[in-house]
């Protein structure tokens, strides 16, 4: 029996600190699930103050949680095992870690012609877009069917408590993002039930966001001369805001709330974590679109109040705004 279950979504361009969030709650449930995607992601996770790093496996196998990929994942086979490598080498419990037999799995050619043909939308070159399009045409090979992949698979079974990780961000959606400069996934809290749970076992809505905009890739909506922006560079800089999957340099904005507002609404939020506080702080600006106006405040203190009076007005399911100044905690 399901007892409920928790989501956890980007409410941005990906990049918002979804690893982070997800492991400070995993320990809480007995499943942590993946349900879109796939090593397009990048996860930064602090444990101990130690540092890791996943593309594709959930963030439960790090508190021993049992760790499920989904059947709207798309899995790489030599990448993930790996990360099964990689993750044991670390000494955690790889056994925990499942595969729905219905993710489709991504072939070489998915990512020859992905690297061929979507250079242009500035994808991670993964596959993605390719491996999606043969599973909408049927015509896609499945983790069921490869061999490597059966002491992997899932025996589709959820009980307890189940909390869904989710991967990019409300503005990567493949219908809500500025198309085609999309992922080709379910990035909305929606998609979470492709698991197999009925939508009524929904308790909580996470929603991750940054106290500034980040967008690696192309996007017509984040112009290239954002990187000459002085103040807009020292972010990039003392945020590292450096891609987890390609290494390349994100584009940096100022927050843009009346985006963050839709993306809570629209996702369904009932609490929201606001990451990378610090970063602003340490550099001493602080500043956030709202309405088309560019709003400056003397102090984090000042922003931190605006962010939260406006939500509040705005967004009506929502019950909890947290802000997170740290890489381990919240
Ligand atoms: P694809 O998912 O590799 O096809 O890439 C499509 C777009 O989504 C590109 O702009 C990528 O940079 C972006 N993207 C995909 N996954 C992530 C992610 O995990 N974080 C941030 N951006 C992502
Ligand atoms: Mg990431």
């Amino acid at each position: 029996m399901i007892e409920y279950v928790d989501i956890c979504c980007g409410l941005a361009w990906g990049d918002e600190a979804k690893g982070k969030v997800v492991s400070y709650l995993a320990s809480n449930y007995d499943f942590v699930c993946r349900w879109a995607g796939g090593n397009n992601a990048g996860h930064t996770i602090y444990i101990n103050n130690n540092k890791y790093k996943t593309h594709l496996v959930p963030a439960g196998v790090f508190h021993n949680i049992k760790s499920i990929i989904g059947p709207d994942c798309v899995v790489n086979v030599k990448s993930f095992f790996e990360e099964i490598e990689y993750l044991k080498n670390n000494g955690f419990d790889t056994s925990l870690i499942k595969i729905s037999p219905k993710a489709h799995v991504i072939e070489d050619s998915h990512i020859e012609e992905d690297i061929a043909k979507y250079a242009g939308q500035g994808t991670t070159s993964k596959g993605i877009a390719p491996c999606y399009r043969d599973k909408y045409a049927r015509m896609g090979t499945r983790a069921e069917n490869i061999y490597e992949l059966e002491e992997y698979l899932w025996d589709e079974k959820l009980y307890g408590k189940v909390l869904c990780e989710g991967a990019q961000g409300f503005w990567l959606d493949i219908n809500y993002g500025n198309y085609p400069f999309v992922t080709s996934s379910t990035t909305l809290p929606y998609g979470a039930c492709c698991l197999g749970f009925p939508p009524q076992k929904i308790r909580k809505i996470y929603g991750a966001a940054k106290i500034y905009d980040t967008r690696s890739g192309t996007d017509p909506d984040f112009p290239e001369e954002l990187l000459n922006d002085p103040f807009l560079k020292k972010v990039i800089m003392e945020g590292h805001e450096y891609g987890t999957t390609t290494g390349r340099m994100r584009k940096v904005n100022w927050l843009n709330i009346n985006k963050l507002i839709i993306a809570i609404n629209i996702s369904g939020c009932t609490d929201i974590i606001i990451s990378k506080v610090d970063v602003l702080e340490k550099l001493g600006f602080y500043k956030l679109y709202y309405n088309n106006n560019l709003i400056e405040f003397n102090n984090m203190n000042d922003m931190k109040n605006y962010i939260i009076e406006n939500l509040n007005n705005m967004c009506p399911l929502l019950d909890n705004i947290k802000f997170s100044s740290n890489v381990e905690n919240i």
